[in-house]
């Protein structure tokens, strides 16, 4: 993110001293503040045919008599909210996207004023138009020009808008990690490499940061995690963060992320097709990085503790195989019955390590489950919790995040597949529920505290023509924990 956004007060945005003008504008209600000039040139297009007022739909224009910016873009707005604020502002740098733009005015003709949410989007917005994943691919089109974004605003909303953007800058830029983290290949996205990617953070941000290897792991008995960590050349990395925006005594919020660098399925091998979409199965870690990296910038009253078990899940000689059983640091004995179900088996063993810092709260994100995307699709997070509070907080931060999710239930009645002759458990039920059964497996190390898990496996990446990490959830984790330090 090398973009930088600013307030700017302007009167006439005939004199905008911009390369462009990007204009949003709403269905039905007559463009405010837009001059004479302006509003002539968008009713004529209207008139024409040209232009409608319809989600998606923008219109470019270059070289507008009598406006100092050389290009001008309308972009429609079909509602009065944050999301088609947002929608509108996305399609319309996508236009500009490409071309000699450098520096964009951002005003806004919809009637009401702007405030702090609609401040907020700008920067997700442009975050979201000019991201290029260039890593790996030096061929890749060239990143965006664009590195400077005026919202015009008038007096009044200013200090409004300034706070939007604050909050939406920080999240934008830990989207943007999260997002870059998760894109990277497994060749090159080790558990190794996320440890680096904690410590760097650290550095940069005063994070506190501690990796555990394997040796550390074994002796405090992560028999779950080990077990699937086992068959890689890969060794495993369990990431400690810490935040501190409270005083010692205040309880902190846990994040734990799942971190499998690529999920082959070990022993119970996936098949062939689309299994390289398994380097996106650290997108719950990279979304834990992306929210540290967010709260580090907006400093809020709270502590917050990350936890990443990080691992590749193999087959091999020596690993793990169906019908081993194992034991979880909380002593508990696990039947694996299913290998390519490792996600639970790495996130067990840090919900108990979680136990020791005494959490408000833990939250787990992890793309569990291929069910949960049956289930909802990639629109919004599976969200399950016991805890009705800590739910309806999350679906709202979700919803002010405009990064949704949607609670599923935890009946006991789905914890009846679980059942072993050999252990304690066993790591898989029936196909049938799996996003809940998966998610009942984690409820049982997690009596010591009140928690949330979230599925983020349709949520956190698309596959098809634009196949790649999306940075969700960490907007709506960011939300959460602002919404809490209130
Ligand atoms: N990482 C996968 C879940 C996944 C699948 C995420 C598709 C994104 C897209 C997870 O480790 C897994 O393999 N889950 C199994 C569980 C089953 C064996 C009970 C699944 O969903 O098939
Ligand atoms: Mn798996
Ligand atoms: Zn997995």
């Amino acid at each position: 993110m090398d973009f930088k956004i600013q307030v700017a007060e302007l009167k006439d945005l005939r004199q905008a001293q911009a390369d462009a003008l990007l204009v949003v504008v709403g269905e039905g209600a007559a463009p405010q503040g837009l001059g004479k000039a302006l509003a002539g040139v968008l009713e004529q297009a209207l008139k024409d045919g040209d232009f409608a007022c319809k989600a998606g739909r923008t219109l470019y224009l270059h070289g507008v008599a009598g406006v100092k910016a050389p290009r001008v873009v309308f972009a429609a707005a079909t509602a009065d909210t944050a999301k088609a604020f947002r929608a509108a502002l996305v399609a319309g740098l996508s236009a500009l996207k490409g071309g000699g733009t450098r520096h964009v005015m951002v005003a806004s003709a919809l009637p009401q004023p702007l405030g702090e949410t609609q401040a907020q989007v700008l920067p997700a917005a442009v975050g979201e138009a000019t991201y290029v994943y260039r890593h790996s691919k030096p061929s890749a089109p060239a990143a965006s020009k664009l590195h400077r974004v005026s919202l015009v605003c008038g007096v009044a909303e200013a200090a409004a808008v300034r706070a939007g953007l604050e909050r939406g800058e920080a999240v934008a830029a830990g989207v943007a990690l999260a997002r870059e983290c998760a894109n990277r290949p497994g060749n090159h996205c080790t558990p190794s490499y996320l440890a680096d990617e904690a410590r760097r953070l650290g550095r940069e941000h005063g994070l506190e940061v501690k990796v555990l290897g394997r040796k550390e792991l074994e002796k405090l008995g992560m028999g779950c995690f080990l077990a699937v960590a086992r068959a890689s050349a890969q060794p495993p990395r369990f990431i400690v963060l810490r935040y501190h925006g409270a005083p010692k005594t205040a309880a902190p919020v846990v994040l734990v992320g799942k971190g499998i660098t690529f999920d082959t399925g070990g022993i119970s091998l996936k098949p062939a097709a689309e299994m390289d979409e398994m380097k996106f199965d650290m997108g719950g870690a990279a979304s834990v990085l992306g929210t540290f990296r967010a709260v580090a910038q907006l400093k809020p009253r709270l502590n917050l503790v990350g936890l990443i078990p990080a691992c590749e899940n193999m087959p091999g000689g020596s690993a793990v195989k169906p019908g081993d059983v194992v034991t979880s640091l909380s002593g508990q004995t696990v039947e694996i019955l299913n290998t390519d179900a490792e996600g639970r088996l790495i996130l067990c063993d840090a919900l108990t390590y979680a136990e020791r810092f005494k959490p408000a709260a833990v939250l787990d994100i992890a793309t569990l489950t291929g069910a949960c995307v049956v289930a909802l699709g990639h629109h919004r997070s599976g969200m399950f919790s016991p805890d009705d509070a800590l739910a309806a907080e999350l679906h709202q931060a979700g919803q002010d995040a405009l990064d949704p999710c949607w609670r599923m239930p935890l009946d006991e009645e789905y914890d009846e597949g679980l059942k072993s002759n050999f252990a304690d458990m066993a790591n898989v039920g029936p196909r049938a529920g799996g996003a809940i059964t998966a998610a009942m497996f984690l409820k049982r190390f997690t009596a010591k505290y009140p928690w949330a898990h979230l599925d983020i496996a349709g949520s956190a990446w698309k596959s098809g023509a634009a196949k790649g990490a999306t940075g969700r959830p960490v907007a709506l984790l960011t939300q959460f924990l602002l919404a809490r330090a209130r």
